[in-house]
């Protein structure tokens, strides 16, 4: 089983975390939104305190999601939320299991598989991982995960980012590149959500732009969408009053 943290009762919302962070991503919201929800925070395969699942898919990743809500008997429909790779599974999880959600975050992710070009760097990440292990590769990765705006007045943000990536156990970030890389296209879903759907990008962000997300935005029938200033890709990290103010607006309308 998945490890996790939860916090609160009341509607269950499970936030799925990026690559390669944990729940730990997760953690200043996990108070605030404790207070009306029962806040459920995976650790997805071969992160944070999940042991790592050498072949590993995204649709294992939902799997393994829907197991832990089961386990923790939770029967009603969730507020299901991710952060780009978070997002990745959010989708596979509304494949496998469309009744288990009443509403869904997208954060700084895409419906679309990855390109030749996407498919390519991931195999070279995997070659440098797997050479010179986590620091290196999480030192590289942090420059475009995190916008100019915070590298130039945020470092404590930085700083947090990578401890929180730099536990993170190259097998099990592999096994992510892998499965990322193989990925369904999940676009042909999007026409067919018919619950509420908050989209928030980061303005900064080259890995999920705006643009692209603006784009998805309007293939989701009456989804709302935000772009947070001075922030990329962590958007959460970078921004966080400013997310948690447009989070739980949204959260609060269901
Ligand atoms: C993430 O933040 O989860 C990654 O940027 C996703 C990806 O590599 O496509």
């Amino acid at each position: 089983m998945l490890a996790y943290q939860m916090k609160g009762e009341g509607t269950p919302l499970v936030l799925l975390h990026a690559f390669p962070l944990s729940s730990k991503m997760w953690l200043g919201e996990l108070e605030p939104l404790s207070s009306r929800f029962k806040v459920i925070v995976p650790d997805l395969p071969g992160f944070g305190k999940s042991p790592v699942q050498k072949a590993v898919s995204m649709a294992d990743m939902a799997l393994k999601t829907s197991q832990l809500l089961d386990s923790l008997k939770v029967k009603e429909p969730v507020v299901l939320a991710g952060l780009s790779m978070g997002g990745y599974v959010s989708f596979e999880f509304l494949r496998q299991f469309p009744k288990r959600v009443r509403a869904l975050g997208l954060f700084a992710t895409r419906a679309s598989d990855d390109t030749p070009q996407a498919r390519e760097k991931r195999m070279q990440s995997i070659e440098a991982l797997e050479k010179f292990g986590m620091e290196p590769f999480t030192k590289k990765i942090v420059k475009s995960q995190l916008g100019k705006s915070t590298h130039d007045s945020k470092p404590e943000v930085v700083k947090q980012a990578l401890a929180i990536m730099n536990e993170t156990n190259p097998e099990g970030a592999v096994a992510a590149l892998r499965a990322m890389a193989v990925r369904r296209d999940s676009t042909d879903l999007l026409s067919s959500i018919n619950f509420p759907v908050l989209i928030a990008a980061g303005e900064e962000d080259e890995i999920a732009p705006a643009a692209e997300m603006r784009a998805m935005h309007e293939k989701i029938r009456g989804s709302e969408f935000h772009v947070l200033p001075k922030a990329a890709h962590l958007i959460n990290l970078e921004q966080p009053a400013e997310f948690r103010r447009i989070f739980e607006a949204f959260l609060k309308k269901l």
